[in-house]
């Protein structure tokens, strides 16, 4: 009777490793929040979320710890398998814990669990320098790697603290020529953690790689945030400034998760509120 003209709306495509570039190209932010099981996990990717990382957070958000030190390579194969059945469409990428990558042996000893029993298409390792070693074996074995830089959790113990890195004309310079580094040793995607915005945009613009901020700015090519920050159980931790309660804003959970998707998208989120100045 009476027909509906309108195109269907195109089936979302699965996420991959290459379509992650394909996204910088085409200027499509990518979305990207953190979950440690398969209830959350389905709805985020019903939510149109890209990418979703089982972060060693849940060293904190889920296990009660202080820091992200005590998470085991097994904690990570367990939550990222969990989170695995929940999804369909989003790329799973697994957090590979504090010193699990810190020789190429270590490091394929540790991915391939996570790849092989957790179904992860990507794994995420800190730093450079000394790792570009394990960045490089990996991605020369056909492990997609996504390097992190900046705040680096794993580090508190020689950094002090969770603080802002890269403000300093040195420490900048340090973390341009890193990220040219892990870019170089192969790796597909950089996390980079509060960061200058300044120098994250910078950098974002340097690499033929996409970058996700968190405490980095409006200008790197996705967002991440912890799944519990976004829904604003700050478990009794003062909140940063680059997170955003969505819960309030969404109305539920499924509301909050939505809300953010389309804030990245939209690049409504993260503002300049939510970064830092040099
Ligand atoms: O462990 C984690 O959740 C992370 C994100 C904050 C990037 O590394």
């Amino acid at each position: 009777m009476y027909a509906d003209n309108s195109a269907p709306a195109a089936p979302r495509p699965a996420v991959t490793v290459p379509r992650l570039r394909q996204m910088k190209a085409d200027g499509e932010r990518i979305a990207s929040l953190t979950a440690y099981d398969a209830g959350f996990a389905r709805t985020l990717d019903a939510a149109g979320i890209d990418a979703v990382l089982v972060g060693d957070s849940l060293g904190m958000v889920v296990q009660g710890h202080g820091s992200t030190l005590p998470v085991t390579v097994e904690d990570i194969v367990y939550h990222t398998a969990c989170v695995s059945r929940g999804l369909r469409k989003a790329l799973l990428i697994a957090d590979m814990p504090f010193q699990s990558y810190a020789t190429p042996e270590h490091a394929i000893a540790s991915a391939t669990p996570m790849l092989a029993r957790g179904r992860a298409s990507m794994v995420k390792l800190e730093g450079a320098g000394p790792l570009l070693e394990s960045i490089r074996f990996l991605a020369e074995r056909d492990i997609p790697v996504c390097a992190h830089l900046g705040l680096t959790p794993q580090s508190v113990l020689r950094l002090g603290g969770y603080k802002v890195q890269g403000r300093e004309e040195a420490a900048a310079a340090r973390l341009r020529a890193d990220a040219r580094a892990v870019r170089d040793a192969g790796a597909d995607l950089l996390v980079l953690e509060c960061v200058p915005s300044a120098l994250a945009a910078e950098i974002t613009q340097d690499l033929d790689i996409p970058t996700i901020g968190i405490g980095a700015g409006a200008d790197c090519d996705g967002q991440i945030l912890v799944l519990h920050d976004l829904l604003g159980l700050n478990s009794g931790h003062r909140r940063p400034r680059f997170v955003k309660d969505f819960l309030a804003e969404g109305g539920s959970i499924e509301g909050a998760i939505k809300a953010y998707v389309r804030a990245v998208k939209n690049r409504e989120f993260p503002t300049a509120e939510h970064g830092y100045e040099a």
